[in-house]
């Protein structure tokens, strides 16, 4: 197993209903170490970018429109198999789906408020990451 960075958000809905320390605690309490923070406003063109691969989705609009629609927290977390242990604590994308227990089960609201966001795979994490950090400010 290797120690691995993954890239998660904690959506508009999320910041709005006061869940950041909720969902952080989730995250420390099961071992991934927080080791970069940001919280800002995305701008309409960053959440296209950061999207892009969603771009010819139906869904598309909608989502860049609930992803500015107010602050995120942008972390990035560290551990063993990271990637995955992170999908697994957020469950699936649908909260409808999503397992009991699971951040998405708990608190998310709908599949477009579904609260958190967190990277699928070793080469989307790793484009995710540089898309809002700078080696320097991740202290892992
Ligand atoms: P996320 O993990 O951030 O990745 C893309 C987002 O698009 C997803 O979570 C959902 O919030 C949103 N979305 C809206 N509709 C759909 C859909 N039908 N299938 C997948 N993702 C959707």
């Amino acid at each position: 197993m290797a120690i691995e960075r993954t890239l998660s958000i904690i959506k508009p809905d999320g910041v709005r209903r006061n869940l950041i320390g909720e969902i952080l605690g989730r995250f420390e309490k099961s071992g991934l170490k927080v080791v970069a923070t940001r919280q800002c406003v995305l701008s309409k063109a960053e959440a296209e970018g950061f999207y892009a691969v969603h771009k010819e989705r139906p869904f598309f609009n909608d989502l860049v429109a609930s992803m500015t629609s107010g602050p995120v927290v942008v972390l990035v977390l560290q551990g063993e198999s990271a990637i995955l242990r992170n999908r697994d604590l957020m469950g699936a994308t649908n909260p409808k789906n999503a397992a009991p227990g699971t951040i998405r089960a708990d608190l998310a609201e709908s599949i477009e408020a579904n609260t958190v966001h967190g990277s699928d795979a070793t080469d989307t994490a790793a484009f995710e990451i540089s898309w809002f950090f700078r080696g320097t400010e991740i202290f892992g």
